[in-house]
């Protein structure tokens, strides 16, 4: 099961990561720094996209040069704070399609609720990647998840900022066949499903609204 948790521990990444955890770090600038994470990211998770090749012209001779064989890629954000990750890894494959699934956590029972689901009509010819910043008790990605299998894309892959060991044990007892990429696996949960040390809530951080 370890080849299926991915820890990009690229030194940039990780640089950017401590800032945008740290409390006093404002929202504008924690939108920014996961922007620039999630333009990271991009490389780590398209890194097995297949190539073939196109015949062109260089000012100087033909050539038979790389390009992308699969460009059917759908990003999957769950709401809302997904979107600090979509936004980044848009910039670099702006020619994905997109999907929404709108989650939240109950905050008594931690019981992902489903309130949005909107996907490209075209999403099983595609490579799906389901973003969300945090992998904490797993049951809003395992429930996205469960709900994003029925549209069955060719492939999908999670991709989080920070995960608890609880969650990606949680995650992968349902779905083994799904890979995960994050910057840190953190040390545990608290009392009420917060990963510790983690960085708070992610929606409130990215939009100020606590
Ligand atoms: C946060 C986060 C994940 C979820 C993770 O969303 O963005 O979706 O919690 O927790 P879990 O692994 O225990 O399910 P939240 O429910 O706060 O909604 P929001 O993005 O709208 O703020
Ligand atoms: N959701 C968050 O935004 N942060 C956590 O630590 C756990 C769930």
């Amino acid at each position: 099961m370890a080849d299926m948790v991915h820890v990009i521990d690229h030194p940039v990444v990780q640089d950017k990561l401590t800032r945008l955890r740290q409390k006093e770090t404002s929202a504008g600038d924690f939108r920014r720094l996961l922007r620039e994470i999630s333009m990271l990211f991009t490389y780590e998770v398209t890194r097995d996209l297949p190539l073939g090749s196109a015949t062109i012209e260089t000012p100087l001779a033909s050539m038979a040069a790389p390009v992308l064989a699969e460009r059917k890629l759908c990003l999957v954000s769950i709401l809302r704070a997904g979107n600090g990750i979509l936004d980044g890894m848009l910039e670099v494959i702006p020619s994905a399609s997109v999907g929404h699934i709108g989650l939240y956590r109950d905050p008594e029972t931690l019981v992902a609720v489903e309130y949005y689901f909107k996907m490209p009509a075209d999403v099983s010819e595609r490579h799906m990647f389901v973003v969300d910043p945090m992998l904490a008790t797993a049951n809003s990605a395992t429930a996205a998840v469960r709900r994003l299998k029925e549209t069955a894309p060719r492939s999908m892959k999670f991709i989080c900022l920070v995960a608890a060991p609880e969650g990606i044990t949680a995650f992968h007892a349902e779905h083994p066949d799904v890979p995960v990429y994050t910057a840190a696996i953190d040390e545990r949960l608290n009392d009420k499903g917060y990963i510790l040390p983690g960085l708070g809530d992610a929606g409130d951080r990215l939009y100020g609204t606590k």
